[in-house]
This record gives C-alpha cells, sequence and structure tokens, in this order.
C-alpha cells in the first residue's frame, strides 16, 4: 500500500533536484536546435549551403544557446576579417599588370580601410550582445555588412576582378547575414525585422 508518506519528496531530495536537475534543464532548454539551425539556414538572404557548413562542422555549436551563438560566430567572422586583411596588406595593390597598377591601389587602399573598420566593429558589436542592445548590435552587424558590399562592388570594377579577395568579402558578408538572422529571429523579442518565411 503507498502511504502518503511516501509519496512525499524528502527536502534531501528536493535540494539535488533544485541544484542538479533545474539548472541542467534549463540550459538544455536554450541551446541551439537542429530545428532552429534549419530555420536560420533556410532564411531569406542566407547562403543555405555555407550557413549549413559553418553550423554542423562546429561540434561546440550543440553546446551554446543563440546568445553563445551570435558570440561564436562574430568572432569566427572578425577572424576572417583579419585573415583577408593580413593578405590585403600583404599584397600592398599589387597586380602583374602595371598599367592597372595606380588604379588597383586605390581599390585596394579603399578595401583595406573597409575591413580595419569591419574589425574595429566586432569589439561593440560582443559589448552590445551582452547588453542586450540589439539595435546597437544590428547596427555594427550591418555596419560589415555594408563595409563588404561597397569593397566587392569596388573590386569588380578591377580588371581582372580579384577574386581571391570577392570570395573572402562574400564570405563575410554571408556570415554577417547569418548573424542578423539569429539577432532579429531569436535574440530580439519583437520579430519585426526578421525576414518573411515563418518560424
Ligand atoms: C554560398 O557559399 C559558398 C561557400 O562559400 C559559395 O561557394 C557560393 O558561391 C555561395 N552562394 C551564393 C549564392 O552566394
Ligand atoms: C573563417 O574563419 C574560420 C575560423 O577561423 C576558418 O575556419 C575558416 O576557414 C575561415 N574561412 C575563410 C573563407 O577564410
Amino acid at each position: 500500500m503507498v502511504t502518503y508518506a511516501d509519496n512525499k519528496i524528502s527536502p534531501a531530495c528536493l535540494l539535488v533536484l533544485l541544484l542538479f536537475v533545474v539548472p541542467s534543464y534549463a540550459m538544455f532548454s536554450t541551446m541551439v536546435t537542429e530545428d532552429e539551425i534549419h530555420t536560420i539556414c533556410t532564411k531569406e538572404d542566407i547562403n543555405s549551403s555555407f550557413c549549413f557548413e559553418v553550423l554542423k562542422a562546429n561540434p561546440k555549436i550543440a553546446r551554446l544557446d543563440f546568445s553563445g551563438l551570435a558570440k561564436f560566430l562574430l568572432n569566427y567572422q572578425a577572424q576572417n576579417i583579419s585573415d583577408t586583411l593580413k593578405q590585403f596588406k600583404l599584397s600592398g595593390g599589387y597586380t602583374p599588370d602595371i598599367d592597372s597598377y595606380i588604379f588597383c591601389d586605390t581599390q585596394y587602399r579603399l578595401c583595406k580601410e573597409l575591413y580595419e573598420n569591419a574589425l574595429d566593429n566586432r569589439e561593440s558589436a560582443l559589448k552590445y550582445l551582452a547588453a542586450k542592445d540589439y539595435d546597437g548590435l544590428n547596427t555594427m552587424v550591418s555596419g560589415t555588412l555594408t563595409d563588404m558590399f561597397t569593397c566587392t562592388d569596388d573590386l569588380s570594377t578591377m580588371k581582372p576582378v580579384p577574386q581571391f579577395f570577392m570570395t573572402k568579402s562574400n564570405v563575410i558578408k554571408d556570415l554577417s547575414n547569418i548573424i542578423l538572422v539569429i539577432v532579429e529571429c531569436f535574440l530580439r523579442k519583437e520579430k519585426i525585422l526578421c525576414p518573411s518565411r515563418d518560424l
């Protein structure tokens, strides 16, 4: 026979429940799921194959919540910006075609400045993220996106088009778009700026 006393949760048991079960449940419940990654990667403006490649290839991501994922991607993107900036500096705007040297130099200098600006955005972006200031965060991430568009517009006027830098800049754009979806569709409560296609 089940007595009333048997059904009671002892204080010690309750303590175990509060200390271990509740926090781990809270942790798991906020982690980014496979379904949510699918939602992010199939949104408008997202390069899906690239998005899946980045988000699935990194086992770390399975342990992150949305804020952690945004932080991971901001740092990942900053690494790409800084690597490409180094290449810009090494190339010094040089192309083998002497006639286009001065012309190229102008484009490379502009891109170098845009890249430096984009790299500077990371610190503010991380601060805004920590402060849950999603307007500020959006401004920084969109700023990087605009910098990359300005750079690729300019590079595409060169002959021949420097494909290496175009590709790198496009990857950085793609990352900005992924971060913006995370901010607008998952971190921010009012989903006004979340691209259509229902969650
Ligand atoms: C998507 O990203 C991949 C990998 O960076 C790239 O090869 C491809 O051109 C991109 N697609 C579009 C539509 O930008
Ligand atoms: C971007 O940075 C990440 C992290 O450092 C690196 O694994 C990836 O290969 C880089 N992508 C490109 C296109 O440089």
